[in-house]
């Protein structure tokens, strides 16, 4: 089975490179000539644990994957052609951006030359898939085509994992002959016993869409409780583990924090939302964890500066400015606009991140960013912990108190024992404790 890929961004790259460790002929297409250069020479144009190993690997040991700006060229003789580009959000309206989509999908009407199934694997609204169909069946029989849709559930930092050990492969198709093709080319996974859905497109959109609103509703919910912990004196940590344990509720994605950011959840949620409207309902519990989750920086940074009574002028070390650990993304991160809030009230921001500091810089330019944590801890009285990298877990707080009085920390991911701390003569604020 020969595969073809477009859009070589997270979720293109991760399945180009899993099919191929899968053993499959895999292209992948992008229209970013530089991107393609770079990944020709197995570099990958983010941070992605193990991605690299694997193009290194493929791209010159099996020479199973291969990588192309020519759309024509390289999907001419694809038995399966994976939709993998971006769906941002709309400015201000929070519908999704379907442009990319609707161009790739002229595109392969005008390049398919025998049948193939076409498969939106980027995250679409219902009814997306039967449109790419539409605009495919223009100018190629409905005999030559099928199109599927089969979302992808991987996270950013454990993608090769995610991918190559899902909980569930969900497909939606209309009919038997492009189910049969689907199962086929997931047959690797059967080994590991992978549930595999086939449910009609509509409901596979959805499943994608109901999947990370979900997991924000259990996010925005946690925080909402922990606010409350914060005011009568319980700690959100031992809430959630309390909850957790029960096998109905499951203690994943209980974690407390400055609120869920990232390029999929804040647009996904966003879009989910008007898709109901566009349907004349009212999905408001999701509206609330929306509302929640926009709000919450602000009334983090209001806590921040009340607390350690901070002045314009004061400077505020912020440690990790991706959006989670084990990324480079900084697509809505919470620690950037925790960042921006500061530095509009004229606070300096020293940064850290291992990996994500250039992105950062691209976003804002005023950020001071620092060659360590330790580095970014000097000479200031306020620490923030934004991300939670493995690398922040274990500071020395000794060492960076270097004797020095009033200093607070406010560990927004709850990652240390506010005790110890204590102890050492910090103020310490957790979240939700
Ligand atoms: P991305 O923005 O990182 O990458 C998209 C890529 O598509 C870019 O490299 C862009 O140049 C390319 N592209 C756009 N138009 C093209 C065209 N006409 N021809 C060839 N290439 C083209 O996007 P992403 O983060 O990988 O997300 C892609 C989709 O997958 C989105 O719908 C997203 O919601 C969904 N998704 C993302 C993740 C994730 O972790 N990032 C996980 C699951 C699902
Ligand atoms: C998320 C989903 O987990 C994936 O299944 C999905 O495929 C992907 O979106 C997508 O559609 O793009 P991702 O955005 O990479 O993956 O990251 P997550 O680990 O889910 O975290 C999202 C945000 O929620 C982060 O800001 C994280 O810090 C926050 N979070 C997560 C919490 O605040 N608390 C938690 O308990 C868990």
């Amino acid at each position: 089975m020969k595969l073809a890929i477009i859009g070589t961004g997270y979720v293109g790259l991760i399945t180009g490179s899993c099919f191929a460790e899968f053993g499959y002929e895999t292209v992948c297409i992008d229209k970013n000539q530089e991107r393609v250069n770079e990944l020709k020479n197995s570099k990958c144009p983010f941070y992605e644990p193990g991605v690299e190993d694997l193009l290194d690997k493929h791209l010159n040991k099996t020479k199973l994957l291969s990588f192309s700006s020519s759309l024509s060229e390289s999907i001419k003789d694809a038995d399966i052609i994976f939709i993998t580009v971006g769906t941002p959000s709309k400015r201000f309206e929070g519908e999704a951006d379907l442009t990319y989509v609707w161009n790739v999908a002229e595109e392969i009407s005008e390049n398919i030359h025998k049948y193939c199934v076409v498969v939106t694997k980027s995250t679409v609204p219902v009814g997306t898939t039967k449109k790419v169909k539409k605009i495919i069946a223009k100018k190629i029989s409905e005999k030559n085509f099928d199109v599927v849709s089969n979302p992808e559930f991987l996270r950013e930092g454990s993608a090769i994992d995610d991918f190559m050990r899902p909980d569930r492969v969900v497909i939606g198709c209309e009919n038997k002959k492009s189910d049969k093709i689907m199962k086929e080319l997931y047959r690797p996974l059967y080994l590991i016993e992978t549930p595999i859905i086939s449910t009609t497109i509509e409901s596979s959109e959805i499943i994608k869409y109901a999947s990370n609103s979900f997991l924000a509703t259990k996010i925005s919910f946690i925080n909402q409780v922990a606010d409350l912990c914060e005011e009568v004196g319980a700690n959100v940590q031992d809430v959630a583990k309390g909850m957790g344990i029960d096998r109905r509720i499951g203690n994943k994605y209980l974690h407390a924090g400055p609120g869920y950011g990232g390029s999929c959840f804040p647009k996904d949620v966003k879009a989910f939302i008007k898709t109901a409207e566009n349907n004349n309902l009212d999905l408001s519990i999701l509206s609330a964890v929306d509302q929640f989750n926009e709000e919450r920086v602000n009334s983090i940074v209001n806590k921040i500066i009340s607390k350690s009574n901070l002045k314009k002028g004061d400077k505020v070390t912020l440690l990790g400015l991706s959006f989670k650990p084990n990324t480079d993304d900084v697509r809505d991160s919470t620690s950037l606009k925790i960042a921006k809030l500061l530095i509009d009230k004229g606070i300096i921001i020293k940064s850290y991140d291992p990996e994500a500091m250039e992105n950062a810089k691209l976003e804002n330019s005023e950020l001071v960013l620092c060659k360590d944590a330790y580095k970014a801890c000097e000479a200031t009285s306020v620490i923030v912990i934004g991300t939670e990298w493995n690398e922040f877990r274990a500071l020395n707080f000794f060492k960076i108190k270097n004797n020095r009085e009033n200093l607070y920390i406010f560990d927004l991911r709850n990652i240390y024992n506010p005790e110890e701390l204590k102890d050492l003569g910090y103020k310490y604020f957790g979240t939700g404790k």
